[in-house]
């Protein structure tokens, strides 16, 4: 058990709080950080966050975990890449761990090209339509998994 989880989150995230708040809601991705740290600290669990627009830059990351593999599980928000990233979903299938897909809304309930998850398909689990609570839900998701 290396205690490690990281969090990835796609693009655009960086703005939560301000980013169509009737969907995503008025957190910030700092305020959802915060709350999934806390609740990690009560597991010993350290979190690290990532967050970049490119998708290449999320591959990158991902595969270097794969490399390093100093982490217990990813929980990543691919944001729209979610929808159509192939080399997201390749990195991950390179993963020995868990990963946990999330989204702040209910990707099913809105328009048809947000209905599929390419990167989901790599997904041990995926959350969505909670809000921010999706994050939290995906980490309680994640200590199950990884059994804390
Ligand atoms: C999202 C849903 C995606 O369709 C969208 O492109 C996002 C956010 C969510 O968290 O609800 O950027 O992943």
């Amino acid at each position: 058990m290396k205690n490690r989880i990281l969090v990835i989150n796609g693009p655009n995230l960086q703005l939560l709080g301000k980013r169509e708040p009737e969907i995503y809601g008025n957190e910030t991705l700092d305020d959802i950080a915060a709350k999934m740290q806390s609740k990690a600290n009560e597991y010993g669990i350290k979190l690290e966050f990532f967050q970049s627009c490119s998708e290449g830059a999320i591959a990158e990351r991902i595969g270097a975990e794969v490399m390093q593999n100093e982490l217990d599980g990813i929980i990543i928000n691919p944001g729209a890449y979610s929808h159509t990233s192939i080399a997201i979903l390749d990195a991950i299938k390179a993963l020995k761990i868990p990963v946990i897909e999330v989204h702040l809304s209910n990707i099913h309930a809105r328009e048809e090209f947000r209905h599929q998850s390419m990167t989901g398909r790599g997904a041990a689990g995926v959350i969505c339509g909670f809000g921010s609570y999706s994050y939290m839900l995906a980490l309680d998701g994640m200590i199950n998994k990884i059994g804390k």
